[in-house]
């Protein structure tokens, strides 16, 4: 938990969020139900999940990637033909999946995007998580997990339906939802952080005073999101882009290489505002009156905000 959240001193956040949901997750882990962290696109489910393992197995590779076209050799294991072919099957032409490495081991294996891997390969899940073994039916044995062992799935809400998990496979999971930076301040906060560490490893030098930057992105992507302007007053259309936290992160760094680079080096609207229009403009038809929209009855009549309204009627 110290690792995850900080200890306000030594040890940087690597979450900022409610401290319960991170105390369900880990207690979750404890028990013999894995960890399903489900939410909207870039609210830190992979990125979790990824701290997760570090943390507690001191190793966050062990990772199914899932996609359309996982297979099952994927979680459970493969072979390596040339040696089942030559010796016919044993361990040692056996390619373990990473969850079956994890399950021998006493690790935490992910399994990225859960949802969209098939239903039948999802299935396989099942048997690992309520037995505890991967039984190899072709050499008569089977892998017994170790103490230690548990799965941490992620799923994007925006997927759901595609292969929505089956009931059986959902008892098996308990599911903490991470929910969108409840307060500007918080979402402020998550940006400045990132973009700061993201900076570093970029060799960029540092910028003072990007703050109010950042605070104007975070504060565009809120209303849009929210369809509905800060002070409560006017009513939005959002557009169809999540405009979700991870895209503002992005937003103000590629701002920061362009001022570097091509500015002055510091971070200025111009810089920020190319970025901006493309996380809201996704949809070609509508996004764009939208976009507009918002230019002209909500950044236009800003306090402060001229700058910034003409250099994204410029980007525009
Ligand atoms: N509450 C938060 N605390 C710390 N970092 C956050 C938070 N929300 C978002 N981030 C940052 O957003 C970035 C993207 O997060 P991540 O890739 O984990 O999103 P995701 O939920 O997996 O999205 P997707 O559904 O698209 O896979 C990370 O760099 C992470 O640091
Ligand atoms: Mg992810």
């Amino acid at each position: 938990m110290t690792y995850l959240l900080g200890d306000g001193d030594e040890i940087s956040p690597k979450y900022v969020g409610p401290r319960r949901l991170m105390e369900v997750a880990v207690a979750t882990l404890a028990t013999d139900r894995a960890l399903l962290l489900l939410g909207v696109p870039g609210t830190a489910k992979t990125w979790v999940s990824e701290h997760l393992a570090a943390a507690i197995s001191g190793d966050s590779t062990l990772l199914v990637q899932g996609t359309a076209g996982t297979a099952e050799e994927a979680i459970r294991y493969g072979w390596n033909y040339a040696r089942l072919l030559a010796e016919g099957p044993s361990r040692a032409a056996l390619v373990p999946s990473p969850v079956m490495r994890a399950m021998a081991d006493g690790r935490i294996a992910r399994v990225e995007e859960l949802t969209r891997v098939p239903s039948d390969v999802q299935d396989t899940l099942i048997t690992i998580l309520s037995e505890k073994t991967l039984p190899i039916p072709e050499l008569s044995d089977e892998v017994q997990a170790t103490k230690g062992f548990n799965i941490i799935a992620t799923a994007n809400d925006r997927d759901r339906g595609v292969n929505e998990l089956s009931s059986a496979l959902r008892r098996r999971f308990n599911t903490v939802v991470l929910p969108v930076p409840a307060t500007a301040d918080e979402e402020v906060e998550i940006v400045t952080r990132r973009v700061a560490s993201l900076g570093r490893s970029l060799e960029l030098p540092e910028m003072p005073a990007a703050v109010d930057e950042i605070r104007r992105v975070v504060t565009i992507f809120r209303e849009l999101r929210g369809g509905l302007t800060e002070d409560g007053r006017t009513k939005l259309k959002s557009p169809s882009g999540t405009l979700s936290t991870a895209e503002a992160i992005s937003v103000v760094t590629n701002g920061m290489v362009l001022a570097t680079h091509f500015g002055d080096g510091e971070l200025r609207a111009d810089d920020v505002a190319a970025g901006i229009h493309g996380a809201v403009v996704k949809d070609p038809a509508a996004d764009p009156a939208i976009w507009l929209e918002y230019l002209e009855t909500v950044v236009r009549e800003r306090d402060g905000w001229r700058d910034f309204y003409r250099a994204a009627r410029d980007a525009g």
